[in-house]
Order: C-alpha cells, then structure tokens, then sequence
C-alpha cells in the first residue's frame, strides 16, 4: 500500500473525507496495478478513474467555498486547476506511449494529495464548519 489512511486528513465534513478516501484507494490501486504483473494493462483506465473523480471532488469543494463565502477562494482553486492540468497532461503522455505512469508519479500523487489535504483542505473546511454550514447533513 503505498497511502495509508490518517485520522489527521479528516475534514469533519462527510462528503469530502468519502472523496478524499475514494483518492486514496486509486491511487493506492494504481501501485498494485503497476505490480501485479500484468504489464500495466489496468494503469490507463484506473489513471483515467482518478482523473474524473478529482475532478467531481475538486467541483465539490469549489461549490462549498462559493457558497460559503469562504476566503482566499483563488489559492485553492489555483491549486486545484494546476493538479488537472497535471493529471491531463499525464494521461496524454501515457495514452500516446510517451511516458509510463511511474512510482514517482504515484509518490507526486500521494505527497501533493496529503499536502493539499493538510495545508488547504482542512484549513478551507474549518472555515465552512465555523459557519455551521454542513453539506453532509
Ligand atoms: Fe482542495
Ligand atoms: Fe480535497
């Protein structure tokens, strides 16, 4: 297993620790696709999953901070449009055989996903739960 689940990456708030955790397991199902002797068959399809689902998720929390009026909205989306131009791009260069989806792209996935939820994420949801305000409910 290459991400191993923390306590101290929830949120409090369902939906987006359901999301971040659904991350964790593909990222964690591309380290055993690209060891299971297959040859990577399942590397593109899985990549190509975790790519949608950033996507919904990053929506998702782009639509709490609009709601809630949460401050320094720009920093985080800005975060969040540089990782899908980086999964896009990723996804390309695998498609066209220009690039393998690697264990140090998976490590980049894993460290920027655990910096992101630690330094943004939470800081992002506190703000959200000091207004009450709870999307899960
Ligand atoms: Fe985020
Ligand atoms: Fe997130």
């Amino acid at each position: 297993m290459l991400f191993v689940w923390d306590d101290r990456y929830e949120t409090g708030i369902t939906a987006i620790d359901q999301d971040h955790k659904g991350l964790v397991n593909l990222i964690n199902d591309l380290y055993e696709a690209m060891q299971d002797g297959s040859g990577g068959a399942l590397l593109l399809p899985i990549f190509s999953a975790l790519k949608h689902y950033t996507e919904n998720h990053f929506t998702r929390e782009e639509s709490y901070m609009v709601e809630c009026g949460v401050p320094d909205q720009a920093n985080h989306v800005s975060e969040h449009r540089q990782m899908v131009a980086k999964l896009a791009e990723l996804e390309k260069r695998h498609r066209h055989g220009e690039a393998a989806i690697s264990l140090q792209t998976l490590t980049f996935l894993r460290d920027w996903l655990k910096n992101h939820i630690c330094a943004v994420d939470l800081a992002m949801t506190a703000q959200v739960q000091n207004k009450n305000y709870r999307k899960d409910a």
